[in-house]
C-alpha cells in the first residue's frame, strides 16, 4: 500500500542561499491527520509549497505513490488541495464563484458539475451567500474560508493547509474544525493554534530551522514541556 505523502531527504535553499529545508524525511499514511508546528521561519510553508511542485528542492516527493516530477505535475496538483498561508495568493478571479469554480473547470468538469461543486464547497465553509461577491474585497477571515473552498471544490485526496485558522473568528474556527474532523482525507496542517492541534490531530510533527526535530503522537509531544520550550512552542 502507498503512503499518501512520502518525502525523502528533501533539502531546499531559497535563491538568496538561505537553507530553508534540511534533509526532511516524512511519510503520511492515507487518511492520517498530522499537524505541522514550529516557530516562525521553521520551514513549514516552504515544505508545503513543495507538495504540489510550486517549489522544488533536492530529494524525492511522492503523492499517492506517484513521484512528483514535471511529467505528472498536473495529476499531482489535482490530488493535493493546498491552501496557502496568505489567501491573497489563492484568490485571483473577479468573483468568489469564479475562484471556487477554477479548479473543477481546470479539471474539465461539465458546467452542472462545476456549479454543484461550488455550491457544496461554499456550503462547507458557510459562505453560500458570497458566490457573487468580489473576492479581493472580502475580509481576511472571509478570504481564508473562500481559499479553503477553492481546494474543496477540486475534491482532492489530500489537504495541505497552511495556518487554516489564522484570522478566523471563534465561530468560523469552530466550524472549520468540525469540517476538517469530518472530512475523511489525508491532512497535513501547519498551525500555531496548539488547541487545534490537540483537538484534531493524533500526530504532530515539529519543525525547527528547516529540520524535523520531533514526530509522534500529539499527546506525548504535548506533555513534553522541555521539548516544546526548546522549539518555541507552548500549550496555552
Ligand atoms: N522567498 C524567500 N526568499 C528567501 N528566504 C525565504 C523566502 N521565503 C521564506 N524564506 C525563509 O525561509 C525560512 C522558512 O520560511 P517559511 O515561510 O517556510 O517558515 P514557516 O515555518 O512557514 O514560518 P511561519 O510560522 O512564520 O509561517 C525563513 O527563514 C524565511 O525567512
Ligand atoms: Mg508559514
Amino acid at each position: 500500500m502507498h503512503h499518501s505523502i512520502e518525502i525523502e531527504h528533501l533539502s531546499f535553499a531559497y535563491p538568496d542561499g538561505h537553507p530553508a529545508l534540511r534533509d526532511v524525511t516524512l511519510r503520511i499514511a492515507p487518511c492520517e491527520k498530522a499537524a505541522l508546528v514550529g516557530p516562525n521561519g521553521a520551514g513549514k510553508s516552504t515544505l508545503m509549497l513543495h507538495l504540489n511542485g510550486i517549489l522544488s528542492g533536492k530529494g524525492v516527493i511522492r503523492v499517492s505513490g506517484m513521484e512528483l516530477n514535471p511529467q505528472n505535475l498536473g495529476r499531482v496538483r489535482s490530488q493535493v488541495g493546498l491552501v496557502f498561508q496568505s489567501p491573497d495568493d489563492q484568490l485571483f478571479s473577479p468573483t468568489v464563484f469564479d475562484d471556487v469554480a477554477f479548479g473543477p473547470l481546470y479539471q474539465g468538469c461539465p458546467p452542472d458539475e462545476v456549479r454543484a461543486r461550488v455550491d457544496e464547497a461554499l456550503a462547507a465553509v458557510h459562505m453560500s451567500e458570497y458566490a457573487r461577491r468580489v473576492s479581493h474585497h472580502l475580509s481576511v477571515g472571509e478570504k481564508k474560508r473562500i481559499a479553503i473552498a477553492t481546494v474543496l471544490s477540486m475534491k482532492p485526496e489530500l489537504l495541505v493547509l497552511d495556518e487554516p485558522t489564522a484570522g478566523l473568528d471563534p465561530r468560523a474556527r469552530r466550524s472549520l474544525i468540525r469540517l476538517l474532523d469530518e472530512l475523511p482525507l489525508t491532512m497535513l496542517v501547519s498551525t500555531h493554534d496548539m488547541l487545534l492541534v490537540r483537538e484534531l490531530f493524533p500526530r504532530t510533527i515539529i519543525m525547527d530551522e528547516g529540520s524535523i526535530v520531533a514526530d509522534g503522537p500529539t499527546a506525548e509531544l504535548m506533555s513534553n514541556t522541555a521539548l516544546l520550550e526548546a522549539h518555541g512552542l507552548e500549550m496555552p
